[in-house]
């Protein structure tokens, strides 16, 4: 989910769907400071676990459909790579092509959106693909995760 990520790089990193972080840990790891995360959950009570095991992080309680009036809150225009969690495959289409809209507008060029899936099908709606130019990567599948998971890469070109 995070092998691509470059932990140098100059300016945000946003997850989506955090839950209670295994993604977060996951890029604390790599070497990506902490302060460069915004980390979006919409369960209060996640949140609340991610506030206490990454302090350092902007965690916001929020819904990943209003994207861009949290990240204008937090002065945040534009973010280097995008990870989701987030369930897209169980959601309704409109909603998903609404939350992978948002996240594409806001990456940068040359920057990847990262979807983990329990499904063998890429949940990142084709027409959102091709109005932001984006290069679909599969990744592989996880075995180690419980059930097995499948994740996409959509690269901002
Ligand atoms: C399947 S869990 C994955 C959590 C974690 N990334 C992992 O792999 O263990 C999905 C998470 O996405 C959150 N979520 C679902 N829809 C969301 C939305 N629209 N905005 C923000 N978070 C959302 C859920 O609350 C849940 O914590």
């Amino acid at each position: 989910m995070v092998k691509h990520i470059n932990p140098k790089t100059s300016g945000r990193i946003l997850e989506l769907g955090a839950g209670i972080g295994p993604f977060t840990n996951s890029l604390i790891k790599t070497g990506v400071p902490e302060e460069k995360l915004v980390v979006l959950e919409q369960s209060p009570e996640f949140t609340e676990i991610l506030e206490r095991d990454f302090p350092s992080a902007n965690v916001i309680c929020g819904d990943a459909k209003n994207l861009s009036g949290i990240l204008a809150t937090l002065e945040i225009e534009e973010v280097d790579e995008v990870v989701s969690g987030i369930p897209l495959n169980v959601m309704g289409g409109m909603l998903r092509e609404i939350i992978c809209d948002e996240a594409f507008k806001h990456l940068k060029r040359g920057g990847s959106f990262v979807q983990v899936s329990y499904l063998p099908r890429c949940p990142v709606p084709k027409n959102v693909i091709a109005k932001h130019a984006g290069k679909k990567i599969f990744c592989g599948i996880t075995l180690r995760n419980i059930p097995p998971a499948f994740v996409w890469r959509i690269k901002k070109t």
